[in-house]
């Protein structure tokens, strides 16, 4: 299976480094179209596939054709590959907002999947969920979710509008935990830690969790209420937190990047 990627930039090259580290592919078999002459020249030295500035020059070849530029450069793109495409190829978007249905109506294009990745796909750690229209066969859909995989989990969602929660939850989830991270950082400092063991006690304190939640069959719920002991300092916290609404404020602001990824799709 011959694979195009479109966009040779952080999403595109980390596809294509996941797919030859993961040997679902060869570097024969797959070939990056990237605009910039820069970028394209720096792929090339990378050995990462066959390098192209042109579309119509590797197009044709393609099997599956991955879209990974920005949403905004996504209509010169289609206009530009629109006499080449073939009806049996399929196409993956990762690009935020672009819905399927501009996707099959400006391209004429049938077999489409548009998936929503997450920033740690760039270190194998990702969360990508992903939706495709019927003509899709579900040989191909196991395929593309196993090159999917190669970056992380997977989640097929059923209804297309479920990619802009997604959005919201996974999507821009792990600027949540930075911020998260960042106040307890400056709570650290405040208390008088310097720069560098304030954030080593909160990133090993993220770290910590993190792997030992994944390692339990126990929910946040029971963690919390293991390790708040009556009149501690974990209860005071949460007492704290729970005073000043915290739970709804970062509900409020998933709901928020929900809205805003909704008013995206409709431009
Ligand atoms: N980064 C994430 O974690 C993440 C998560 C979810 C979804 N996404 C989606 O992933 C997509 C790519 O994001 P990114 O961060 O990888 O962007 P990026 O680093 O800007 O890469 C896009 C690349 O595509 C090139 N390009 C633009 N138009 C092209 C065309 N017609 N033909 C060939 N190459 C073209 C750009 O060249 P120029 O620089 O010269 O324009 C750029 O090198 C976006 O649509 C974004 O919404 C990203």
């Amino acid at each position: 299976m011959k694979i195009l990627i479109i966009g040779g930039g952080n999403m595109g090259l980390t596809y294509a480094q996941s797919f030859l580290n993961s040997h679902i592919t060869t570097k024969e078999n797959m070939m990056i179209l990237e605009k910039s002459p820069e970028k394209a020249a720096q792929l090339a030295k990378k050995d990462i596939g066959t390098v192209y500035g042109e579309a119509k020059d590797c197009i044709k070849t393609a099997d599956l054709v991955i879209f990974a530029v920005k949403p905004q450069d996504c209509e010169k793109l289609f206009a530009d590959l629109k006499p080449y495409i073939d009806l049996q190829q399929v196409f993956l978007s990762i690009m935020a907002g672009v819905k399927i249905s501009t996707i099959t109506e400006v391209m004429g294009a049938k077999k489409v999947i548009r998936a929503m990745p997450n920033l740690p796909a760039q270190i194998g750690m990702g969360m990508t969920a992903f939706h495709s229209t019927d003509d899709v066969t579900r040989i191909e859909l196991v395929m593309v979710q196993n090159l999917l995989a190669t970056t992380g989990k997977t989640l097929y969602v059923e209804n297309e509008s479920s990619i802009d929660a997604v959005t919201a939850i996974s999507g821009s989830g792990p600027a949540y935990v930075w911020y998260f991270m960042q106040s307890m950082t400056q709570a650290a400092r405040d208390m008088g830690f310097t720069e560098s063991e304030a954030e080593l006690l909160v990133n090993q304190t993220f770290r910590g969790t993190i792997n030992l939640h994944t390692k339990s069959n126990l929910s946040c719920d029971e963690w919390i209420s293991r390790v708040a002991s009556k009149g501690g300092t974990t209860e005071a916290a949460l007492a704290s937190f729970e005073k000043n609404e915290l739970k709804e404020d970062i509900i409020n602001g998933a709901k928020a990047a929900l809205d805003r990824a909704i008013e995206l799709g409709k431009k």
